[in-house]
């Protein structure tokens, strides 16, 4: 009897402990001390990135309560962590890549450690509602990813003392709310961003000690208290309203000057009499009045502008109408170009002007002021028809302007010697500059842009000037002049991936399986980047092993990107199935999303592993979809034997080579939303290189391995 009843009374503990614990287990929110479940995780991350310091009492690199564990470091609020303090640890490693999951966390503190050693950069993924990070002190190199400028509630940003080496994108825009940003001791290079004006908080701005360029004019109306840009190489005038708070400004080249011309951010010009107002500047914060000796100049000088404007104005306006009489489709922009630029003038300043000489405005602008009826020019219908304030125009273009004679002479009349490819949008052409510099010009063709407007080619343009990625061709100009339109990149010296694995033979040599490796690991970088860094994010949608570009050094460049808008959705379904790059959902209805570009990624993998083509007619029925014939294979270590490509020679690591299939299987799955995201692709190959590189160290003492360093 007793006996019975105990074993029941047992039972039903069990059952209550079992309930308890399901409790305990799924109900995280509820439960007070228990840490939400995202935050878990991403502290997990960050404990294994940071290569798992024994000095972080209570950390773990698998589940754990770091609430109610009370971690080193860690402050919650609820089930929530807020904040990470850990500075001065002696941490080495970096962030870990799931960051941006901390919903809830607003002080980031990893100041003064080692984070960043062995060239690593600040993730992209990051705590979106921060209100204070501060990385001051360590070792990152690269640029600020560009997810600051989501992080709204920013007002304490310290990125001091790393080496921090790009220039600066324009991130500002939305951080109202910073007061504190101190990016000394790097060596950051060009201009401000024009987004420096939207901080309209801002008290203390730390930018000594880089290598900072050009004016400070965008910083004229911050409420700045303390300043100090000492040992730069800014250039131009110190704005009067800056020299009153004594700003730290030595070791530059700065213009001493009696009377400083009107910062381009200040009184601008007033608009003539039922004239069109010139463009307005961003986010201009509204200035006390009360005119000083400087204002005055400034005004007067602003006068004498607007003369050197209104004749240039005049005199576009009378090239356009000759050439209207010889040729017929003259564009409007070089009339935006000008009129905007006058005014901008940090914009003008911006125009890189190596090889060619033939900016219009540039010329123009350098123009004595003309007299002339101010009135009637501005009644011309022509002047007043086309926008000024339309959303893009070419004035807002970080880019050189090239004329078409320029790239006559530099391609020698796009001589089919120099034609390097033929893609989707267009032919490309080697072109030779004046001092023997190599770049790439994309000739677009009319049936990219049929619009004879010049906005798409604009707009085209605008979005391509906004991206800049190690391993995406980087754009330097553009040519819009008698209805051409042509793109400037920079020349790859080794041609196209395709080229390379298909044609091995002009190389002389094929790719070796590091460098296959490396290229997988570039390009899924530049993918990374338009994905999850871009904001809104860029989608490719034409990512082949055509659109990768080599460099000398075998690292990929993706081209092509920025031009998904013009690219149709397919309505020859069969020509899209065998072209083998589309994802099944492209093919099926044209629904095209970022896991599409995954899957096309995946499709690249797949030829750097077999040296096949993702559709091969030639082949048997079987075989001729690299992705249907290989996907069945990828797990089966003998069967990826075989299906390597022989240009290897076998020479691969059979790990590597299995692990490389691991990442592809995840890629082409038929299933979106089973791909993973490209972050998640990057770190793989990252884990996959760093792997290698360790076998490799143990096995050099055979040899000297040339192509197996600087995995980036
Ligand atoms: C933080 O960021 C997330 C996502 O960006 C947002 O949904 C949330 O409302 C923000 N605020 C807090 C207090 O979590
Ligand atoms: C900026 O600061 C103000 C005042 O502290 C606050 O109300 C606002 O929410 C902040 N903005 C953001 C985006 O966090
Ligand atoms: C700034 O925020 C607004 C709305 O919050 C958004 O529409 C805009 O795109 C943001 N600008 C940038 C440059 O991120």
């Amino acid at each position: 009897m007793t006996g019975r009843r105990q074993k029941r009374e047992r039972a039903m503990g069990f059952e209550l402990v079992f309930v308890l614990t399901c409790f305990w287990a799924c109900n995280p929110i509820h439960v007070h001390a228990n840490t939400n479940t995202k935050d878990v995780s991403s502290l997990n991350v960050l404990y294994t990135y940071l290569n798992s310091p024994t000095q972080l009492t209570g950390w773990t690199a698998n589940g754990g309560d770091p609430c109610g564990q009370s971690w080193l470091g860690i402050t919650c609020s609820g089930s929530s962590v807020t904040a990470i303090k850990l500075s001065g640890k002696g941490l080495n490693g970096n962030l870990g890549y799931n960051m941006a999951d901390m919903t809830s966390l607003v002080e980031l503190d990893l100041s003064n450690n080692n984070l960043g050693s062995g060239g690593n950069q600040i993730p992209y993924g990051l705590p979106p509602n921060l209100t204070r990070i501060n990385l001051a002190q360590n070792q990152f190199t690269g640029g600020i990813p560009y997810s600051f400028s989501q992080m709204t509630a920013l007002s304490y940003i310290n990125l001091g003392h790393n080496q921090f080496s790009n220039s600066l994108n324009d991130i500002f825009f939305n951080l109202s709310n910073l007061t504190f940003l101190d990016l000394s001791f790097n060596t950051f290079t060009g201009n401000l961003p024009n987004s420096f004006s939207s901080l309209i908080d801002l008290a203390t701005l730390h930018l000594q000690n880089n290598q900072f360029s050009g004016t400070i004019d965008v910083l004229a109306n911050l409420p700045l208290k303390d300043l100090n840009i000492e040992n730069n190489h800014f250039t131009g005038w110190i704005p009067a309203q800056l020299q009153k708070i004594n700003p730290v400004v030595g070791g530059n080249s700065f213009t001493s000057g009696p009377a400083p011309p009107p910062p381009p951010y200040t009184a601008p010009p007033p608009p003539p009499p039922g004239g069109r107002k010139p463009t307005p500047s961003i986010n201009t914060p509204v200035k006390k009045s009360g005119l000083n000796g400087g204002a005055v100049a400034g005004i007067v000088l602003s006068f004498l502008a607007l003369g050197a404007v209104i004749a240039g104005v005049i005199i576009i306006f009378i090239r356009r109408k000759l050439s209207k009489i010889s040729k017929n489709q003259g564009t409007d922009e070089p009339l935006t170009r000008l009129a905007s630029n006058e005014y901008g003038g940090s914009e003008l300043k911006s125009f890189k002007i190596e090889a060619p000489k033939s900016s219009l405005s540039t010329s123009v602008s350098l123009k004595p002021p003309v007299k002339i009826d101010l009135y009637k020019s501005f009644d011309e219908k022509d002047l007043t028809m086309k926008p000024i304030l339309k959303k893009i125009s070419f004035s807002s273009i970080r880019a050189t302007v090239y004329s078409v004679a320029d790239l006559q002479v530099a391609t020698d009349m796009f001589s089919p010697d120099n034609l390097l490819g033929e893609g989707s949008f267009g032919r490309s052409f080697k072109a030779q500059f004046d001092g023997g510099k190599l770049l790439a010009v994309k000739k677009i063709s009319r049936s990219a842009l049929p619009n004879q407007s010049s906005d798409d080619f604009a707009e085209l343009v605008s979005n391509i000037s906004l991206l800049h990625h190690a391993n995406l061709t980087e754009l330097t100009g553009y040519c819009n002049e008698h209805g051409q339109r042509l793109l400037v990149y920079e020349f790859c010296k080794n041609g196209s991936l395709h080229d390379f694995i298909y044609y091995p033979e002009e190389h002389g040599k094929s790719l070796s399986w590091n460098n296959r490796v490396k290229i997988a690991l570039g390009s899924a970088r530049a993918l990374e980047y338009l994905h999850e860094t871009c904001s809104p994010s860029v989608l490719h949608k034409n990512f082949k092993s055509s659109n990768i570009l080599l460099d000398g050094d075998l690292n990929p460049h993706l081209s092509d990107s920025g031009f998904a808008d013009l690219i149709a959705n397919p309505d020859s379904q069969a020509a899209e199935a065998s072209s083998g790059y589309n994802a099944p959902e492209v093919v099926m209805s044209g629904q095209y999303n970022l896991k599409s570009d995954v899957f096309s990624f995946g499709v690249v993998m797949l030829e750097l592993l077999t040296g096949r083509k993702p559709f091969d007619s030639s082949r048997p029925r079987s075989e001729q979809s690299l992705v249907r014939w290989a996907t069945p294979q990828l797990h089966d270590i003998d069967a990826l034997d075989h299906m390597v490509d022989p240009g290897l020679k076998g020479l691969y690591p059979a790990k590597s080579l299995s692990r490389f299939a691991d990442v592809i299987a995840l890629c082409v799955q038929s299933e979106p939303e089973f791909r993973p995201p490209m972050s998640e692709v990057v770190q793989a190959l990252v884990i996959l290189v760093q792997r290698a590189n360790m076998t490799k160290r143990v096995l050099n003492a055979d040899g000297p391995d040339t192509e197996s360093h600087n995995f980036v």
